[in-house]
Order: structure tokens, then sequence, then C-alpha cells
């Protein structure tokens, strides 16, 4: 059974995707841990709820981005996980972890990458006023938003579209495809 941890910050709309899918489709893998950076994130209640275990810490509390990802290396042995799956995790990525885990790091980004990495994505998107967004699943790599792109869905913007709007179908579009890629990729490797 393939072990994987999921990284996130916020509500954990993803995790929850991930979880359920793979509960109704009986993968062959587990979520065997859930890693937060916010001790207070949503995602950690519902991780909770699911019967997830769950690792929170706060970063201010190391003396910096090798020592917390030492930290959390070590549960990730722990637990004998293989691949790490950003969900809304608002942290770049350290040596720590990279080298660890090479080609075994993914993240969804909400939009369709090169364009508009790094912070509120979707914001920048209806800034600049395009009328194709989308979302990506990339490999991680040391930079922003840059590794190797696996998989993108686009979604064209609608005149006069909110931006609760787009985000709902966003998230609609993200939970069909990150689900599916995490399939895929553990199957494959
Ligand atoms: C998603 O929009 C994802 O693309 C971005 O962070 C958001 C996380 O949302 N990286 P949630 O916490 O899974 O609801």
């Amino acid at each position: 059974m393939k072990k994987i941890a999921v990284f996130a910050s916020g509500t954990g709309s993803n995790f929850e995707a991930i979880c359920n899918r793979l509960s109704l489709e009986n993968w062959d893998a587990e979520i065997a841990l859930v890693v937060s950076d916010k001790p207070n994130a949503k995602v950690l209640e519902k991780a909770e709820k699911a019967g997830v275990p769950t690792y929170a810490f706060q970063p201010k509390s190391f003396a910096g981005k090798e020592e917390f990802e030492t930290a959390i290396l070590e549960q990730l042995k722990l637990r004998q996980v293989e691949w790490i799956i950003l969900a809304g995790y608002m942290r770049l990525i350290g040596s720590t972890l990279l080298r660890a885990y090479p080609q075994r790091i993914v993240n969804i980004h909400p939009s369709l990458l090169p364009a508009f990495p790094g912070k509120d994505a979707i914001g920048q998107a209806l800034t600049q006023g395009v009328k194709v967004t989308g979302i990506t699943v990339h490999y991680v790599d040391e930079g922003m938003d840059t590794g190797p792109i696996i998989a993108q869905r686009a979604l064209p913007i609608q005149e006069g579209e909110t931006r609760e709007q787009l985000e709902n179908k966003m998230h609609k579009l993200e939970h069909e495809l990150y689900p599916e890629v995490i399939k895929k990729l553990l199957q494959q490797n």
C-alpha cells in the first residue's frame, strides 16, 4: 500500500477530495499523515474527522526551514511516506525535503502555469483580464511553481464573473483533476 502525506495550510478542500476518492475507489494507498504549518488550519479538523494522523508545527519555534523540514522528515519516515502532495501549503519546499523526495513531491496551482505563479493566482488572472485561466498539477522543484508540468485544465472566465464564482469553479475542477492525477502517479510509480 502506497503511503502519501498531504501538506496544507488552509481549508483542506483538496485534502477532502483526495481522501474521498481514495476510499470510494479503494485505492491501494493511504493518507498516512497531514502536515500543516498552521496549527489552527481547518484542514487539521478535517483530517482528525477522517481519522488521518496530523503533524502541525509552528515555523517560528524553529531556527529555520532546514530545522522544521528535518522535523517533518522524521515524521514522514516514521510513517514510511513515499509521496508528498501539496494542497494549499503556503511555503516553498526546501532542499531537505527535495533531496529526500526527488520527483515525489507534487503541487496544484490555480492558474495555467507558467502564467501567474505565486500568491493569489486567481486575483492575478482577474487583474490582467485574461479570458482563459485554469489549474496546473506539477512536480515541485526549488522554484516558486516552476517544476515540470504533469496536467492542466483550462477554464474560460465569463464576462462579469465574480471572484467568488470563479474560485468555486476552479475548486470544483481541482477536486476532479488532483485525485485523478495522484491516482495515476501512484499506479505508475
Ligand atoms: C487551492 O486553490 C490550490 O490550488 C492552492 O491552494 C488552494 C487550496 O485550497 N494551491 P484547499 O485548502 O484545498 O481548499
